[in-house]
């Protein structure tokens, strides 16, 4: 895993923004595997700027999303879909049928994990994959607990998810029990990740990744698996290390 320490957010923001316009100008029939939460937000401003201001295009990409709650609409202010929609694909020349999401709205969720995955698999796999993580160390919606070989499925959210998730709806009963994402092992075959980990918040679940081992009640460790990992922590989630 290549380590990569940078004072504050805005630079994480801007290092991780780099690296997706690198790839994009290098391949512009990437896919790019996109993340939600806050996070990505400074991210997806500056490509957004960028695009504006340099005109990098976006006419070939293809994008999937981890993932996406069960239950709410797409434009349902605390959807993914919505949250895509507001924070980046509105604003870049993305064309519409190349952005994919789970839909958490589908009859039938368990096709629609299928449907999903072999999405994925159709496109070649992920170029680079973005990644948040919980304080839990969650990766996509893959709590504690999560198969490392887990393809694309419906999860019971747990609590402490919800309750950080919280800040997005009116109330806890808002935020919804379940969701669909992507799986440890779908995350796993993209072939290089980013990992981005900011605030004081993140500072215990990052120590925990450096210190232990590899084990699947700290879904994110797996990632120190995988061949071309990047993790771009600020200062004060690097806090504890
Ligand atoms: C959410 C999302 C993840 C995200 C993580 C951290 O529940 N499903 O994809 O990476 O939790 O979110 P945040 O960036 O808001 O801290």
């Amino acid at each position: 895993m290549q380590f990569i320490q940078v004072k504050d957010y805005q630079q994480l923001c801007e290092v991780a923004s780099q690296k997706i316009i690198q790839i994009v100008k290098k391949s512009p029939n990437s896919t790019l595997g996109l993340a939600t939460g806050g996070t990505p937000e400074g991210i997806y401003r500056l490509l957004c700027k960028d695009h504006q201001q340099h005109g990098t295009s976006y006419q070939l990409v293809q994008t999937v999303n981890l993932d996406e709650y069960v239950g709410l609409a797409k434009d349902h202010p605390n959807s993914y879909h919505y949250y895509m929609q507001q924070h980046l694909f509105s604003k870049i020349d993305l064309p519409e049928h190349q952005a994919h999401i789970p839909n958490g709205l589908a009859d039938d969720l368990e096709q629609e994990c299928e449907r999903y995955e072999q999405l994925i698999e159709r496109l070649d796999g992920v170029d680079l994959q973005i990644l948040g993580i919980g304080q839990n160390g969650h990766i996509g919606f893959n709590e504690p607990g999560t198969s490392f070989s887990s393809r694309t499925h419906i999860v019971k959210l747990a609590e402490s998810t919800r309750l950080a998730n919280q800040r997005f709806f009116h109330s806890i009963d808002e935020v919804p029990r379940y969701a669909i994402t992507m799986g440890i092992g779908t995350i796993m075959k993209s072939k290089s990740i980013l990992l981005l980990v900011n605030g004081v918040k993140k500072a215990t679940v990052l120590r925990r990744l450096f210190e232990e081992e590899v084990h699947n009640q700290l879904p994110a460790s797996i990632l120190k698996h995988h061949p071309h990992v990047t993790i771009v922590a600020d200062e004060e989630a690097a806090s504890q290390l």
